[in-house]
């Protein structure tokens, strides 16, 4: 296989990203609108391997989004932040696991019995139509929070693991708890900036080196490029600085 990003679609010519580096940058996809979204997924796919759909892509358009960035050729994170009693997350987690995700998040705040019921359920829902077991993601604390105790990061990471849960999402400056506690889970870090970028409600980001360099396997990237007055130039720049 090539290890050069693909280079059919809008945006071609721009992008040489090794493909190693496009598996590990995640696309937040946070529009009301999904052709919206699909068309920013087009134009951006040159650097990105991952479309994250969140709570408001899935909201407006349900299924039906992670269906359309599949089609594209992305591998589908599905961002919901579970958070419910364990036979409610199990059989929702079910449903998702059919769909084709790669990823879906749970809140860890939710507990171990929980994050264990929305793991079967996910495993579940995916062997029955013959898709490989996704990756369950415990979201440690907000990146928005900044105002979180010390000790509620490293007590959700060992939720996490107890939980069953295959990676957790965190903010970058926790990324030495989750190497210390869980060095085999995947972490994925968002809450990700250019420098000199708007922070927005974002009040522990990180810019895309801090990130990658405390051992991010994937960094999700959103309004840092999608709110650019040039998003390729700003993807670009996201992909020269990891
Ligand atoms: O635009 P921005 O880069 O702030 O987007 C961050 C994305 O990551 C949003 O879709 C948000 O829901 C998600 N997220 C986050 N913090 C977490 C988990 C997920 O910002 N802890």
């Amino acid at each position: 296989m090539s290890d050069v990003g693909k280079s059919d679609g809008a945006g071609s010519g721009m992008a040489d990203v090794p493909e190693s580096t496009r598996q590990r940058l995640a696309l937040a996809l946070d529009f009301d609108d999904l052709e919206e979204a699909r068309l920013v997924a087009a134009q951006l796919q040159p650097f990105f391997g991952v479309a994250k759909v969140g709570l408001e892509l899935f909201c407006t358009a349900g299924p039906d989004a992670i269906a359309a960035m599949a089609g594209l050729g992305y591998r589908v994170f599905l961002d919901l932040k579970l958070f419910d009693i364990p036979n409610t997350v199990y059989r929702s987690a079910r449903v998702l696991g059919a769909h084709g995700v790669e990823f879906l998040t749970f809140h860890s705040r939710g507990g171990q019995d929980m994050l264990r019921a929305g793991v079967e359920g996910l495993g579940e829902g995916a062997a029955g139509v013959g898709a490989e077991t996704p990756t369950a993601l415990a979201v440690t604390v907000l990146t928005s929070d900044g105002d979180a105790p010390p000790h509620i990061v490293p007590n959700r990471i060992r939720t996490a693991v107890e939980g069953g849960c295959g990676g957790l999402v965190m903010a970058a400056e926790d990324l030495h708890m989750a190497n210390q506690l869980a060095p085999r889970m995947k972490k994925v870090v968002p809450g990700i900036r250019l420098r000199g970028s708007d922070a927005h409600d974002q009040s522990r980001a990180a810019t895309p080196a801090e990130a990658a360099a405390g051992g991010a396997d994937l960094l999700v990237i959103g309004r840092t490029v999608t709110g650019a007055d040039d998003p390729e130039a700003a993807a670009a720049a996201v992909v020269a600085s990891i």
